[in-house]
């Protein structure tokens, strides 16, 4: 079957990660992403400005016996603080946390700041995989924002590509993907 953008999005990080590489969850929320990436990387850095989500992810990742990944709790804008390596992958999963506050939702500037960190501290060959949602309040003008953002990345030192569903109801969430090809 067709895959999903989210499926996509793991499986495009999962590629270029191995046991000596630091990954980054930008969004922790449930921790899926954070659970996922630590299968793979040597260590995961994973943010998020709710202690529900600082909560709810280490109990996911004490049942899976999952100890490389470190919990923060502050905005991914301030990920230098946290990061001092290298970069190998890194997800945004943008938007709000399902089941919680909807007022707490991502937001076009803090989000470009992190990325923009992001893409700086990202090794050659690295990868970011953003997933964009945008049916919520606010979430358009993020959408719009990020989009643009990435449209103008130099081709010399970045790839980055769209998957986006077409003809789904919902405004359903795509993927933006980002390869760095040069330091
Ligand atoms: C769509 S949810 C993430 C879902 C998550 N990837 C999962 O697997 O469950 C978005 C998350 O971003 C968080 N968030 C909002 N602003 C943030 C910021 N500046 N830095 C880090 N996380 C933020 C929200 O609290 C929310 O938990």
């Amino acid at each position: 079957m067709i895959k999903r953008p989210i499926q996509l999005s793991h499986d495009f990080l999962a590629e270029v990660l191995d046991k000596n590489s630091t990954a980054v969850d930008a969004t922790m929320g449930n921790g899926n992403d954070t659970a996922f990436l630590a299968n793979f990387a040597k260590k995961v850095y994973a943010f998020d400005v709710q202690k529900q989500a600082l909560q709810k992810t280490k109990q996911r990742l004490d049942s899976l016996n999952i100890t490389n990944a470190e919990l923060i709790l502050d905005g991914h804008q301030n990920l230098e603080q946290y990061i001092k390596e290298p970069i190998r992958a890194a997800i945004f999963n943008l938007g709000y946390l399902p089941n919680a506050d909807k007022s707490i939702i991502t937001k076009a500037d803090t989000t470009l700041l992190a990325i923009t960190k992001i893409l700086k501290q990202l090794e050659a060959g690295g990868r970011v995989a953003i997933m964009i949602y945008y049916g919520h309040t606010g979430g358009k003008q993020e959408k719009d924002a990020v989009l643009n953002f990435v449209s103008q990345l130099d081709q010399k030192q970045y790839t980055a590509m769209l998957y986006q569903p077409l003809n789904q109801m919902n405004k359903p969430p795509f993927l933006i993907m980002v390869e760095k090809l040069l330091n």
